[in-house]
């Protein structure tokens, strides 16, 4: 999709359709925000006020009214979508209402979309929220479709404004850059297992590091022998498949502090469970427990191409959890890389296991700073839901800085506790640690058991297992992938020096 910036009169935009976004009629300042909105209405024969007037349309979040040919102006189409009260009105909420747009024009052969803004100060935040729910928005998870009539791909998308300058071409460049590594982690997520494997998912990797120009070395199960990495392994043996650790490095020209940020995503391309299998109900869901690695992937993408002056490297475990005949067994002792000897009480528990060989492998590394992306327990989905990441952190200023990081890409993480309590609750009679806890605070205790691969580097642990991946598509998203974590990972590494 093409994004571009344009600074004409409303009347003169030429597009298949121009969206203006306009608030609910209850607002505090009414219904009609901008010029853009009062220009439109005028033109159009007070034609939006005749529609809050009629009570069809009120103004409420992502309600579209939709005029043909509309009078006075070049654009094919009018569209006013619906943005909710203007006292609630932030990029978070215009980001939803672009993407919200684009899906209803979508089917409608709308190759070329604009959208109206006039927000003063405000210009550039929120024409990077539209430009980057315009591309999340026209994202469709449909490579495996041979009909694909509903889903006729946006080609140009325009942010009507004005006035522009420099800034905010500069904002919309680095809002099409992380909304396209959204969707670049998306595509990766909704690959099913036969058809992204570790070896797949690393040749993805490697790929997208050439384009991109970033180191990338995989290495191969040989090599997690030679130097000790007993957990990834024990989760790999039981498929046919395998495994593969992903390490991408980012290295800016200039460097300005001593910060060397790591970032792990669990890269389980299939979670059977293994020998403890999980029920059949759901388990094709399984092939995205990857999406902590696509995610890892996608923000290392943005941030090859954004440039930061932090040193980040990269690192994405993958295995497939197959209950083979080699398959380890609940009970089995194996020797993590860290030295530490973990009883596998359940081998449904595998992600600790694999990034805690990969949390280890980052410090050898030189990695500072750690922070682990995965769709790690249903515990969080419990605690949560499908609404906001679980945030949990060994160190109050990392936590502030991914919590800050996300509440600026308007993603909905939420910190979770982490006291010493919960790590009284990992004991094994036999091995140094066990990999599950009892039932209860099932989220925390495994977070609790990552910490022990990380300390004593400043460590922040998302998990993301109930907002990877939607059923209950919402307007502005398709169902499936979401590509959460990517936004905030790369404006982590942005941010780093502010
Ligand atoms: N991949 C799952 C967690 C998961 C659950 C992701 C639901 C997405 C949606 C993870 O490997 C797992 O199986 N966790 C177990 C841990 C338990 C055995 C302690 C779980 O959460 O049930
Ligand atoms: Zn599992
Ligand atoms: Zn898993």
């Amino acid at each position: 999709m093409q994004i571009k910036l344009e600074t004409v009169p409303i009347e003169q935009v030429e597009a298949d359709a121009l969206v203006v976004p306009i608030f609910d009629k209850e607002s505090p300042g009414g219904g009609l925000p901008s010029e853009a909105a009062q220009t439109a209405n005028d033109l159009a024969g007070g034609w939006i006020e005749e529609l809050y007037r009629s009570g069809e349309f009120s103004g409420k979040e992502f309600e579209m009214a939709m005029l043909y040919r509309p009078p006075g102006m070049k654009a094919r189409r009018l569209l006013v979508v619906g943005a909710g009260k203007s006292d609630r009105f932030t990029p978070a909420v215009l980001r939803k209402v672009a993407g919200a747009a684009v899906r209803f024009l979508k089917p409608k052969s709308s190759p070329t979309i604009a959208l109206a803004l006039d927000a003063g100060e405000l210009a550039a935040e929120q024409a990077v929220a539209a430009v980057e729910g315009a591309i999340l928005g026209d994202f469709e998870p449909d490579q495996y479709k041979t009909d694909k009539k509903d889903a006729k791909s946006v080609e140009a998308f325009t942010v009507v404004v004005p006035k522009d300058g420099e800034a905010l071409a500069q904002a919309i460049e680095s809002a099409r850059i992380l909304a396209e590594a959204q969707n670049f982690a998306r595509t990766l997520v909704y690959q099913p297992a036969n058809r992204m494997t570790p070896a797949t998912l690393a040749d993805r990797a490697r790929e997208m590091a050439a384009e991109n120009g970033l180191e990338c070395q995989v290495l191969g199960q040989e090599h997690m022998k030679e130097l000790g990495m007993g957990a990834l392994l024990g989760v790999a043996q039981g498929s046919a498949e395998p495994p593969a650790l992903i390490v991408l490095r980012y290295r800016p020209l200039e460097e300005t502090g001593t910060a060397h940020l790591g970032l792990v995503g669990k890269g389980v391309t299939f979670d059977s469970g293994g020998i403890s299998i999980k029920p059949a109900q759901d388990m094709d869901k399984m092939k995205y427990d990857m999406a902590g690695g696509a995610a890892v992937l996608g923000a290392m993408r943005a941030i090859a191409q954004l440039r930061p002056p932090i040193a980040v490297t990269a690192l994405v475990p993958a295995v497939e959890n197959m209950p083979g005949s080699r398959a380890q067994r609940p009970g089995d002792i194996v020797t993590t890389l860290s030295g530490k000897t973990v009883e596998v009480l359940n081998t449904d528990a595998e992600g600790r296991l694999i990034l805690a060989d990969a949390l280890a492998y980052a410090r050898t590394l030189g990695c500072t700073h750690l922070v682990d992306v995965a769709t790690l327990t249903g515990a969080i989905v419990v605690a949560l839901g499908h609404v906001n990441v679980g945030v949990f952190a060994s160190d109050d200023a990392l936590l502030q800085r991914v919590l800050s990081a996300a509440r600026a890409e308007g993603e909905k993480m939420w910190p979770m506790p982490l006291d010493e309590e919960y790590k009284e609750l990992l004991k094994s009679p036999f091995a140094d640690l066990p990999n599950i806890a009892t039932r209860w605070g099932g989220a925390i205790t495994a977070a609790a058991f990552l910490k022990e691969f990380a300390d004593p580097a400043p460590w922040a642990h998302l998990d993301i297992a109930g907002t990877a991946w939607l059923d209950d598509a919402p307007p502005f998203l398709a169902k499936g992938p979401t590509g959460v974590a990517v936004r905030t990972l790369a404006r982590l590494a942005v941010n780093w020096g502010e």
